[in-house]
């Protein structure tokens, strides 16, 4: 039986999340593709790395413990010098910069690795040159779990759509700033809407990232670059957070049959003087009518349309999942499976 080798760079919520996923569904993919999966390797920024060395059996994700990792053992020397076919990529979004994942995206992908991630940064920051390097190398770059999880918003577009030009994507993409205006639709001040998330446990402790809207530029630049073919970064989507909505707001908006929803939308607009078509995005607070498809995505839920210039538009709704890590695990388990699909790995 032919084995897929793993590198797990990163290795908190999602990280485990995944292998504690594989673990359930390793004889699902042992029996579907006759390939064994194994963790060759595993690292975090503070505890350092697990390399397996060659010929090893692969790592029992499920006995990991902090004193088999070594502090000398980091990211780079993993990915560089590391044994294994597929490097997933799965520390924390710089939003700003893309930085590091980018680095650890494109040194897998230069060796000719496979590579999966969950973190919008390298798409957000860097796609083009990203794909590109993939297709140069013959290997897969997916990264279905970047936006709405483990629903399939890449897939769809690129196995079901073929042929089609999309013209512009929308929707809710932030599942925090949603379940905030929610709260306090029922009455309660920002903060105790914001305390109450955190003690849910999908707020983070410092949530600005997400009330600032960086969170949605992000996934809506990640969505723009790969579906519209397009090269912007988060910080040229036109953003308003949602840190300035008080109940009153909320309210004013009931009276006249209405919610306030974080919305983002992206297409290709003309630029006046020269006529080119020119990416445009914006995340904004919206007025939206109470019985419309944004107003009714309620809490954690999500949703993305995309609009083509051959069928009209589709749209895709993530429900609330528990536990909604498995979600984001499904996204990166749904990427891997779909490399052993498409390629027979040496
Ligand atoms: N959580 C979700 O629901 C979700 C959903 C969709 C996408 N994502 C994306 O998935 C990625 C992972 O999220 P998460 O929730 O698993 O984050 P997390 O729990 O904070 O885990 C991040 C992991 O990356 C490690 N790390 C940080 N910098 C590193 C470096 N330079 N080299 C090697 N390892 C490094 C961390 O190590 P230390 O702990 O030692 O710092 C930790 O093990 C993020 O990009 C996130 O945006 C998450």
């Amino acid at each position: 039986m032919d084995q897929i080798r793993i590198a797990l760079i990163g290795y908190g919520n999602v990280g485990q999340a995944f292998a504690r996923m594989l673990e359930k569904r390793r004889e699902y993919i042992r029996e579907t593709f006759d390939t064994d999966p194994v963790v060759t390797a595993i690292c975090t920024r503070s505890k350092g790395g697990i390399l397996q060395p060659a010929g090893a059996g692969g790592i029992d994700t499920a006995r990991v413990t902090d004193d088999m990792f070594d502090k000398l053992i980091d990211a780079i020397k993993i990915i560089d010098f590391g044994e294994y076919d597929v490097m997933i990529e799965l520390t924390p979004i710089n939003i700003m910069t893309g930085m590091p994942a980018t680095r650890h995206v494109e040194r897998a992908l230069q060796r000719g690795k496979h590579v999966i991630t969950a973190n919008k940064g390298p798409i957000a920051w860097a796609y083009r040159e990203l794909r590109d390097k993939a297709e140069e190398n013959g290997v897969q770059f997916l990264y279905e779990a970047t936006v709405m999880d483990g629903v399939p918003v890449y897939n769809l577009t690129r196995e079901t759509m073929m042929g089609c030009r999309i013209t512009e994507v929308s929707g809710i993409f932030n599942a925090t700033t949603n379940f905030i205006l929610t709260e306090m639709e029922k009455g309660i001040d920002f903060e105790e809407a914001v305390e109450e998330g955190r003690r849910q446990g999908f707020v983070e402790a410092d949530p600005a990232m997400d009330v600032d809207g960086w969170d949605a530029a992000a996934k809506l630049t990640a969505l723009m670059n790969v579906l519209m073919d397009v090269q912007i970064t988060p910080t040229e989507i036109d953003r308003e957070g949602i840190g300035h909505i008080t109940k009153e707001d909320l309210d004013a908006a009931a009276e006249q049959g209405k919610k306030i929803k974080l919305l983002c939308q992206g297409r290709m607009e003309e630029d006046g003087d020269t006529g080119i078509l020119k990416p445009v995005g914006s995340v904004k607070p919206t007025l939206v009518d109470q019985d419309s498809l944004p107003a009714i995505m309620d809490a954690t839920s999500s949703y993305v349309s995309i609009m083509t210039d051959l069928m009209g538009g589709v749209t895709v709704i993530e429900e609330p999942f528990e536990p909604e890590i498995d979600h984001t695990a499904y996204g990166v388990l749904s990427d891997l499976l779909r490399i052993l699909n498409d390629t027979k790995i040496k």
